[in-house]
């Protein structure tokens, strides 16, 4: 059995590729889904966006069957390197449009811009209840 200090000791090659961030998108259950009553995630035109604009090699948006916390509808996680940003209740393509430009705008940065205040409405604690 290895000790503490043999796991601290490894080495991790960096397997980020330059990406500057992610969003995982949840397509599953009630997330997303217009049938579910949820406004449908525009997920091909998201990823038409990043292949066409060259931003798919400096980010990266992912899917997820489930992200765990299902009511807000339409829930997504958006890592980047100094924090984890939980959005939903997304009713409208407006914050998807705006997630995209935020994308784009840090791309052209080279860093993950803050979060812009049009979608802090979107955002949520995950967590809040066990603080
Ligand atoms: S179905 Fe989307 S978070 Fe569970």
């Amino acid at each position: 059995m290895n000790s503490m200090d043999d796991l601290i000791q490894i080495e991790w090659p960096d397997y980020n590729k330059n990406r500057i961030g992610q969003l995982i998108i949840c397509e599953g259950g009630i997330c997303g889904k217009k049938e579910k009553g949820a406004f449908p995630n525009p997920i091909e035109k998201m990823k038409e966006i990043l292949l066409a604009e060259g931003l798919k090699k400096y980010f990266k948006i992912t899917f997820s069957p489930c992200l765990g916390i299902c009511l807000p509808h339409n829930v997504m996680l958006a890592i980047t390197p100094k924090e984890l940003i939980w959005l939903g209740m997304i009713r409208d393509a407006k914050p998807y449009d705006e997630l995209m430009d935020w994308i784009r705008s840090s791309v052209k940065e080279g860093k993950m811009l803050p979060l812009p205040a049009s979608l802090e409405k979107h955002r949520f604690d995950r967590f809040a209840s066990v603080k």
